[in-house]
């Protein structure tokens, strides 16, 4: 008989892994407390954007439920719900724990119960453990196995991305990794603890969050001595051992990158430790989307252009060719452009409709005086030619993701204004 794997929260993370474990010939049951989602899964159609989860959902829908007794016959339950912080930063562990007090009183002795969420260094122990010791009656094998996919990314997906893991007990880390490792195509290494794994994944997503903080503020100090920050990274990947390129842009966003390091940050202030560089990146980060639009007053001043400037700001989402819009830069930058009284703004994104002020780029660029690329999507940046872009009459581009082609926009008569780099028009 099939075993079964319960998937808590069924989201960018917990549906992808739920289809994978299926794949794998595992039974699979889905909770959710969002009764939309689940009508959505059970119908056969994706919730969000994702290519991978609109085919397997279309003709053989996830038995799914907003019901937590769902979990019972499961020998596995995954638990991948949000680990948000509020608007002052400080972690929000609210859904890890009314997911975990849901499904308490339906949980089964042996059960495997695996928390995917990212969290910080101790949670496993402070909050996860007591809430499973109210059943002290059961034995549970707990396990951290934090995720680490990256939506949109073509070659590294849930299902072959290593892992680590980390488990209360020897067993039960060798039960989580002989589980991952039954539906996944990639290696699973055992930490030596539950916090080891949970420091493994707050390290590596603090230190992309301050080498973009680095090469951001490389821009900005390159940008007033007017060196291409773009081409100087070209040059120094070059140098074949010690240089890793990141690149600077309009900000971080995103449910990781940009939250995880405040966990971090929350967590060794209470241990009486003051993490100063997780703190400044994430304040130099922070302040590009204003870096960004302030753009806009250089080229104002430079082309002398009349009020008010028609803006095309063209994304909304944190990253490209996704329609998740948690976090996102491009919502900082449109809530300048909002708040300025000198700015026409029009907002396009293909994959975020519900927030676009139009419905197209064809309408976006019409009469436009300057595009603002928040969002380096594919299709807009193959659409944002120079010969494109003149023939709409554009007088500057900004361009927030240094995506587009610099040289060509100058050579058409364009200013060019990039995140660290700048071409006059010609
Ligand atoms: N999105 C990513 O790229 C990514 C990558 C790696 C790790 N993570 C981590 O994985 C976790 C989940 O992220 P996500 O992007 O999938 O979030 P998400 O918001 O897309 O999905 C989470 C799901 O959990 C559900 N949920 C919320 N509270 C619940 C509850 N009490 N009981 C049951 N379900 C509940 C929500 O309705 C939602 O469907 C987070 O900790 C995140 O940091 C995310």
């Amino acid at each position: 008989m099939k075993k079964t794997v319960a998937v808590v929260g069924l989201g960018y993370v917990g549906l992808p892994l739920a289809l994978v474990a299926r794949n794998k010939g595992w039974n699979v049951v889905g909770f959710d407390v969002d009764a939309k989602k689940v009508q959505k899964i059970t119908a056969g159609v994706a919730p969000f954007e994702d290519e991978f989860v609109a085919t397997q959902l279309k003709d053989n829908p996830l038995e799914a439920s907003t019901d937590p007794i769902c979990i019972v016959d499961a020998e596995v339950v995954v638990v991948a719900v949000p680990t948000p912080v509020t608007d002052d930063h400080i972690p929000d562990l609210t859904p890890l724990t009314s997911s975990l007090e849901s499904i308490l009183p339906h949980l089964q002795d042996g059960q495997l119960l695996s928390v995917e969420s990212t969290i910080n260094p101790g949670v496993m122990t402070e909050v996860v453990l007591p809430i499973i010791k109210k059943r002290p009656e059961l034995t549970i094998h707990i396990v951290h196995c934090p995720e680490r996919v990256n939506p949109g990314d073509a070659k590294w997906s849930v299902a072959n991305i290593p892992r680590v893991i980390g488990g209360f007990t020897k067993e039960a880390t060798k039960k989580g990794k002989d589980f991952y490792e039954s539906i996944l195509d990639a290696k699973v290494k055992e930490m030596d603890s539950v916090m080891e794994a949970e420091a493994v994944k707050i390290l590596e997503n603090t230190f992309r969050d301050i080498n973009i903080a680095f090469v951001n503020e490389m821009a900005k100090s390159f940008d007033k001595l007017g060196i291409d920050i773009k081409n100087v990274i070209e040059g120094a990947s070059t140098k074949p051992f010690a240089f890793m390129p990141h690149y600077p842009g309009n900000g971080v966003g995103g449910h990781c990158i940009s939250v995880d390091p405040y966990y971090m940050i929350e967590k060794a202030r209470q241990v009486g430790f003051d993490h100063e560089f997780l703190k400044l990146a994430r304040e130099i980060n922070n302040s590009m989307p204003e870096f960004t639009v302030a753009l806009l007053d250089r080229a104002k001043e430079k082309l002398e252009l009349s009020e008010p400037i028609t803006v095309a700001l063209l994304g909304l989402s944190y990253k490209k060719d996704i329609d998740d819009i948690r976090e996102s830069p491009a919502l900082d930058m449109k809530k300048i452009l909002e708040a300025r009284s000198d700015v026409s703004l029009r907002v396009f994104d293909p994959h975020v409709p519900r927030m676009s002020t139009v419905d197209s780029l064809d309408a976006a660029l019409t009469d436009a005086d300057v595009v603002m690329l928040a969002t380096n999507h594919s299709n807009l940046v193959e659409a944002l030619t120079p010969e494109n872009l003149k023939q709409y009459g554009i007088v500057c581009v900004i361009d927030g993701k240094n995506a587009l082609n610099a040289d060509g926009i100058a050579e058409a008569g364009m200013l060019y204004l990039g995140v660290g780099r700048t071409r006059e028009a010609k």
